[in-house]
């Protein structure tokens, strides 16, 4: 269905459509064209670090992150109960057994919980910086100094939240804040962890290029057209992310006063507005009716099939089922339009 409000639109304002058909007459279309660079080292500028490996998707930047680490069977890896299913299934992917921790009522993982999931197999923690709040990242560095782990953050929903731990993952889907319609990047100040990642992504050629490949690895490689759209986006980050803020501020100004609804804690840059909502369901049917698109929240880990533990109802992270959606929310969105969607919202509960 067309929603006239969807939940996300990409803002193509810049110099997307230049970049990609230069890419086009130039004839660098594969990922060996000069924009996958230029991004990656415009990225790690921006982030306040040394390296950036661009590659197809957030999920393909956190499974290299792991890899380069040598995680692997027998491993463990601490990932929030309440995250979208890529951030463990990236651990999965290597061998490596994630081990779930529970989240605070701001959806971020509850850092006091961590050290109770440490064993000897633990390797590394993944913080996600869910709906682009940051996770209590001062804590969870004290935790992994402590333990020698390492700490790759997920932060596939968080660009401009700067990163402090070893690697920092980010998704460039056509949702994300700035995107390259699909795409992942993953920045590091670690000369050797990027070097590897470097490798990972493509196949593992050796230098010599003789088609001996030491380690099984992957076609994970982003292309100079997607690149190209990257590094449009990329220029205009901070339009977007003050945008964005803006946007939040509007929604938290004109929901607080309806009763039925209960707005979420301030993010550190905002992905998705979250909030959480009486009669959810009923609320998403009307509100789509108006043309208005929401979403629910991810859903436990320990719910999902593959990671089942008959226990998760008893999780913080289960108790947001009831309530929680969140609303449109791009760059492009308007006070106008969202005028017209707490409009409808008012609407609904005015009726009930
Ligand atoms: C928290 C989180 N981690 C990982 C991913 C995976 O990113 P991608 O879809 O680019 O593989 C996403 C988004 O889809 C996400 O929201």
């Amino acid at each position: 269905m067309e929603y006239k409000y969807p939940v996300s639109k990409p803002s193509l304002k810049g110099k997307e459509l230049e970049y990609v058909t230069k890419a086009i007459n130039d004839g660098w279309i594969s990922s060996q064209g000069p924009y996958v660079q230029e991004f990656e080292k415009a990225f790690a500028e921006f982030n306040g670090v040394k390296h950036g490996v661009a590659c197809s998707s957030g999920t393909a930047a956190l499974t290299i992150a792991l890899r380069a680490l040598n995680i692997g069977p027998g491993d463990e890896v601490i990932v929030p109960e309440f995250t979208m299913i890529a951030s463990a299934w990236a651990v999965t992917y290597t061998g490596a057994k994630p081990v779930f921790v529970d989240c605070k009522d701001d959806l971020t993982i509850d850092a006091d919980l961590i050290e109770e999931k440490i064993t000897s197999r633990t390797r590394a923690i993944m913080p996600v910086h869910i709906y682009g709040r940051q996770c209590d990242m001062e804590k969870i560095m004290d935790i992994a100094y402590n333990y020698n782990l390492k700490v790759i953050e997920d932060s596939a929903e968080a660009h401009g939240v700067k990163p402090t731990g070893d690697m920092a993952c980010f998704s460039l889907f056509a949702n994300k804040i700035i995107s390259a319609g699909e795409g992942g990047v993953c920045v590091t100040n670690d000369d050797h962890l990027a070097k590897q990642m470097v490798h990972l992504r493509a196949m593992a050629f050796t230098p010599e290029h003789n088609f001996i490949h030491k380690k099984i690895a992957y076609n994970f490689r982003m292309t100079n057209l997607q690149a190209g759209v990257a590094l449009a986006q990329l220029e205009r980050i901070e339009e977007m992310l003050a945008k964005r803020k803006k946007i939040e501020d509007i929604y938290d100004e004109k929901l607080k006063n309806i009763k039925q609804i209960k707005v979420m804690p301030k993010r550190n840059v905002l992905w998705m507005y979250d909030l959480l909502a009486e009669n959810k369901h009923a609320l998403q049917k009307h509100l789509e009716g108006c043309g208005i698109e929401t979403r629910q929240f991810f859903k436990p880990m320990s719910q999902q099939p593959m990671y089942y533990d008959p226990n998760w109802k008893t999780l913080n992270a289960a108790k947001f089922g009831h309530s929680g959606i969140y609303l449109p929310t791009y760059a492009d969105l308007t006070e106008e339009d969202q005028e017209y969607i707490v409009s409808k919202i008012k609407e609904f509960y005015d009726k009930i």
